[in-house]
């Protein structure tokens, strides 16, 4: 059997250098060139006959990183590895409904559709906003999930006086993935999102008073979303802490991070984030992905979960 070959764009190579890390492998890291006009070049060396797994989530600018993941799987096509899978910790694009109405594309079948004719033979997601990417991707998707290593670093414990909230009805599934494994309760919130910055959060469904609360979302982006949330929980739960699995964080949205007062906001590193001071506590999936990367390396099913240190 040959090893694994880690290859890293330039979206997060510190998290590609801790999966290899894991795996007792090195890894390689492609910096690409970078036109006047924006244009990327990405050049691959010594990948022929291996087991390749390109590590590059579609991390904010999305759009760069994307290109530069289709230009890395077309180059390790190009140079005969054996096999290509994409590894795309956030995977975005996802948020866009695949049976959008008339008119509308659907952007996530879209993307899948183009990684895979770019040469990736597989892809390896975390938690995407919806499972439906494994229904219109062309090729075999492994979705792995954040929730157990996030649950646990939260301290989520089968006490039954924590409650999960959901910060709108979408991320109720989500919420029942934290809470069932250990018959905690949940709570909804009902939100409306008044423009891509703003929300409205009207009323929680479910008893939080004088209750914990885990506020979970899969991610936080201008952080509108857990912004809102808190303004309802304040005042009622007892103590609130934040998970989310992504944080694809504008500026403005790590800033408000900041200000909501939350004691801990826990992410993970499936996309790099420039400031993780406290409040934000980073997650580290290296050891999730390097499992799931020797599962497939063996052609072995990939394990549903891992024990968690
Ligand atoms: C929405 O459906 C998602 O699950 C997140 O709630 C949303 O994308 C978070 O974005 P923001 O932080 O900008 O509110």
């Amino acid at each position: 059997m040959i090893s694994p070959h880690i290859l890293s764009g330039s979206a997060n190579p510190r998290l590609a250098l801790a999966i290899a890390e894991q795996l007792e492998v090195t890894a390689t890291v492609v910096v690409p060139e970078r036109f006047a006009d924006g244009e990327l070049r990405s050049t691959v060396h010594r990948v022929c006959g291996d087991d390749v797994f390109v590590v590059q989530p579609t991390a904010p600018p999305v759009n760069d990183h994307l290109v530069e993941l289709l230009l890395l799987l077309d180059a390790c096509r190009r140079a005969r590895a054996a096999r290509i899978t994409a590894v795309v910790p956030y995977f975005g694009y996802t948020r866009q409904d695949p049976s959008a109405g008339p008119g509308a594309t659907p952007g996530m079948r879209l993307i899948a559709e183009a990684i895979a004719h770019a040469g990736a033979d597989r892809l390896v997601v975390v938690d995407p906003h919806t499972v439906e990417l494994e229904a219109v991707s062309p090729i075999p998707v492994e979705t792995l999930t954040a929730v157990p290593l996030l649950a646990h670093r939260a301290g989520l414990d089968a006490s039954g006086h924590t409650v999960v909230v959901a910060p709108d009805l979408g991320a109720a599934k989500l919420a029942e993935r934290y809470a069932a494994p250990i018959q905690d309760t949940i709570a909804l919130i009902r939100k409306f999102r008044q423009s891509g910055s703003t929300v409205n959060a009207v009323e929680v469904l479910g008893d939080i008073e004088g209750r914990p609360a885990l506020l979970i979302d899969d991610m936080i982006c201008t952080g509108a979303t857990i912004e809102a949330a808190l303004h309802l929980l304040h005042g009622h739960a007892s103590d609130i802490v934040v998970a989310a699995v992504h944080g694809p964080l504008t500026a403005a949205g790590a800033a408000r991070l900041r200000e909501f007062g939350v004691r801990r906001i826990l992410v993970t590193d499936s996309i790099a984030l420039p400031d993780t001071a406290p409040p934000i506590e980073v997650c580290s999936l290296a050891p999730l992905l390097a499992a799931a990367i020797a599962d497939l390396n063996s052609d072995r099913p990939v394990r549903e979960a891992l024990p968690i240190s």
